[in-house]
């Protein structure tokens, strides 16, 4: 079944990258303070367009891509992006990567998102399994992942050469089968 886009939550849409979502994109990523623990060095304009390429192309998990890149939007503008793909085509596994505009952090944009994310991936995407890798500094991310229902389910030390250093990396998973978190105000997660 494809992806039912766009996605929505109460505060959030969720939708397909657009060829305009450049500027955002460059803004956000081109920052020092949102690359620190990426893999990437902050995008110029041209890496930028490069990403933007390829996000164009990945409009459903089980499209040529297999994967799905989102821009999240609030108010009609965009406040961050999500990518899910496939990391096992036949047995639906899968890994999922955020990023919010540092202008929106801390409001619970993220995990709003993400769980909207998740459980549309194991309802009508079929994923057995998703997983989330990142350095293990990056505490606002390990506190995301745990928030939405991830397991932290290994520490690997010293395994990423980043920006200059050996990092430690998290890797957080959750499966279909695990309980869906509850939210803070005490529904299932939507
Ligand atoms: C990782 C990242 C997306 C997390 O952003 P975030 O704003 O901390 O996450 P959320 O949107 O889920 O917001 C959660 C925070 O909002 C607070 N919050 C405020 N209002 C809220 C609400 N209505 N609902 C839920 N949480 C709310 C929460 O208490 C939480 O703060 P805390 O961690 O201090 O307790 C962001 O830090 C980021 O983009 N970093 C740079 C890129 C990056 O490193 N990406 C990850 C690569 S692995």
């Amino acid at each position: 079944m494809p992806f039912p886009l766009p996605l929505r939550t109460d505060r959030l849409r969720l939708r397909l990258h657009r060829p305009d979502d450049l500027d955002w994109m460059v803004a956000v990523h081109s920052r020092p303070d949102v690359a620190r623990f990426l893999l990437d060095d902050p995008w110029t304009e041209a890496r930028g367009a490069e990403v933007l390429d390829k996000r164009l192309a990945r409009t459903d998990l089980d499209g040529e891509e297999g994967a799905v890149a989102l821009i999240l939007e609030h108010d009609g503008a965009p406040v961050g992006d999500i990518s899910l793909w496939l990391t096992d085509r036949e047995h639906r596994s899968a890994e999922i990567g955020w990023v919010l505009d540092p202008a929106h952090t801390g409001r619970g944009f993220a995990r709003e998102a993400v769980r909207t994310v998740l459980t549309t991936g194991f309802d009508h995407g079929r994923l057995h399994r998703v997983a989330a890798q990142m350095d293990a500094r990056n505490t606002p991310s390990a506190r995301l992942a745990a928030a939405v229902g991830m397991r932290r389910e290994a520490h690997f030390r010293q395994d990423f050469w980043s920006k200059g250093e050996w990092t430690d990396s998290f890797v957080y998973a959750v499966l279909a089968s695990d309980p869906r978190p509850v939210t803070r105000r005490g529904n299932r997660a939507e």
